[in-house]
């Protein structure tokens, strides 16, 4: 009898911490799947974002998992359309036969996206259109036109099978704080979810920069200290946490535009016409422009007798001193009546943190070969270099690029090098930290996405806590496995003291 009481004991001990275990485990393993099981019946559902650009315009599929949508990182790009020809919705209403052919062109991407949305979730899409510095340029322009562009805009859309949501013209500051809500966004900055499966401020709340090069402006923006205010500075508040971001949109200042600028400055450098020399442009290139390609813009003050359809002759002399020089001269660094200026007099504290560079400074920094980040100085000897090659050499280097891009690049490296490192006030050290990339997780990055997540309320300012059990099956679970270990426990404990006294 009493040989046989410790294998009892040993039994009922072992099977007591089994069971212990076991429970453990069960409980575990239904809040890790839980996750995944609540979610599995859901479909997905889409959002469309038109980003009409001065240049052209893009139609963005976004996708996500339905149900879940107030998580950080859940929205991903589907399919990205980019609407064929070389204008963007700023020229449409200039004459008849043009904006017909853009409307086509414009067709075309959205019956591929409709395409790629199932039938039945056609009626819950969201669709929303925004117009950036092209339109703004026209509205300061003209007014009429640009609310008469604005007006066929929304009628069309609101054809379509969509849920259409808002087309309007977003102001230089909306486009750089929704291009820094997607970088955060996308990089996961904004909530991350610990291990008891909540959504919690990521550790360090650290957030990366962001800028952006279109073609008819740039945007910078970083979050600072939140004692800084003014103008520039936007309070936001994000899952409810607040940041102080400070952006500036320079308009005239993109790609395209600046490219103008600097044009400008070589046209009144020269005395002939018919002979321009262009630092900017490779040894080897030669283009004739009407006066009109340089001057009709806003950003350009028209020469005294101009002559929209004069004939410029430009002949690339491929100096690259000579073309940061000229690049120089479209800033101005001097103006400044606060502690810290980038440029133009516009006020702006230190650059701060990472940074991600997209659009115009990805493809800019991509033609001299360099992606992600690098070195200022590395940078600034590609320039050098790439400037240094004639024609011939580029074009047999470059066979992908079209010749209208391909002899910007000389322009658009020393453009890129003095926007940031004289006029951001990027040095040597902050220099490693701009990272130069399109996209984040397959996602285009810029302000598009950032303004569906914020106009559809996908980033609430607040949040109410977030538990992961709120499913009525899952919380039974829980509750049955929690009791039998607690069960178990007082089990354990009975057991013990019978044993002990
Ligand atoms: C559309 O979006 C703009 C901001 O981009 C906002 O000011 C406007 O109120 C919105 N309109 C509607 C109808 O939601
Ligand atoms: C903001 O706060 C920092 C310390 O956190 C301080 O050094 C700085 O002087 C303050 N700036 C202003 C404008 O109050
Ligand atoms: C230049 O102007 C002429 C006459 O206005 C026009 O026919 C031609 O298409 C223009 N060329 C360019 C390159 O814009
Ligand atoms: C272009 O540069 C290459 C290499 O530097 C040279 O061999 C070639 O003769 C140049 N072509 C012209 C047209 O200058
Ligand atoms: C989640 O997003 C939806 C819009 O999709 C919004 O109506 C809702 O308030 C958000 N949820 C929370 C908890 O903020």
């Amino acid at each position: 009898m009493a040989s046989k009481q410790p294998i009892g004991y040993k039994c009922c001990i072992a099977g007591v911490l089994l069971l212990l275990l076991a429970s453990v485990a069960a409980l575990v393993a239904v809040a890790v799947i839980q996750d995944t099981w609540r979610f599995k019946d859901y479909s997905s559902e889409y959002g469309i974002v038109i980003d009409s650009g001065s240049s052209r315009s893009n139609i963005y599929l976004y996708k996500w998992p339905g149900e879940k949508e107030n998580e950080t990182g859940v929205v991903t790009e589907q399919m990205n359309c980019k609407v064929a020809g070389d204008d963007g919705i700023s020229e449409m209403k200039v004459d008849k036969e043009k904006g017909a052919k853009s409307m086509a062109a414009f067709e075309v991407c959205i019956k591929k996206i409709t395409e790629a949305i199932p039938a039945e979730k056609h009626k819950t899409t969201t669709l929303f259109l925004g117009a950036t510095a092209g339109m703004r340029l026209l509205q300061g322009l003209d007014e009429q036109r640009s609310s008469e562009i604005m007006e066929d805009v929304r009628e069309y859309l609101s054809s379509l099978p969509f849920v259409f949501q808002n087309a309007s013209i977003i102001s230089g500051q909306e486009e750089g704080l929704y291009g820094w809500i997607t970088v955060n966004y996308l990089m996961g900055n904004l909530l991350e979810k610990n291990t008891w499966n909540k959504y919690v401020r990521p550790q360090g709340e650290k957030t990366v920069g962001s800028m952006d090069l279109g073609g008819a402006s740039t945007q910078i923006a970083f979050a600072v200290q939140s004692n800084l205010s003014g103008p520039d500075y936007l309070p936001v508040k994000l899952y409810g946490y607040p940041y102080n971001v400070y952006t500036h949109s320079f308009l005239c200042y993109g790609k395209h535009e600046a490219g103008r600028m600097i044009l400008d400055k070589v046209v009144r450098e020269s005395s002939d016409p018919n002979y321009i020399p262009n630092p900017c442009y490779p040894k080897g290139y030669i283009v004739t422009f009407n006066a009109s390609y340089i001057y009709d813009t806003q950003c350009n003050e028209k020469p005294t007798n101009y002559n929209p359809d004069q004939q410029l002759f430009f002949v690339g002399t491929g100096n690259s001193d000579k073309c940061l020089s000229m690049v120089m001269r479209i800033f101005d660094f001097q103006t400044c009546s606060s502690t810290q200026c980038s440029f133009n007099g516009v006020e702006q504290p230190p650059v701060t943190g990472d940074f991600m560079a997209y659009a115009g400074f990805f493809y800019t920094s991509s033609a001299i070969g360099l992606e992600g980040t690098s070195d200022l100085d590395q940078f600034k000897a590609l320039s050098t270099k790439f400037c240094e090659k004639n024609w011939t050499v580029l074009k047999e280097e470059k066979p992908s690029i079209s010749e209208k891009y391909l002899r910007t690049y000389c322009f658009s490296s020393h453009y890129v090098f003095t926007l940031l490192a004289d006029g951001y006030k990027f040095d040597k050290e902050m220099w490693k930290n701009i990272n130069f990339q399109k996209q984040v997780k397959d996602t285009s990055i810029g302000w598009s996405l950032g303004y569906m997540l914020s106009l559809s309320n996908m980033i609430p300012s607040e949040v109410k806590e977030i538990f992961p059990m709120t499913d009525p099956l899952f919380a039974g679970l829980i509750f049955l496995f929690s009791a039998l270990i607690i069960i178990t426990v007082v089990l354990v404990f009975i057991f013990l003291i019978r044993t002990c006294y």
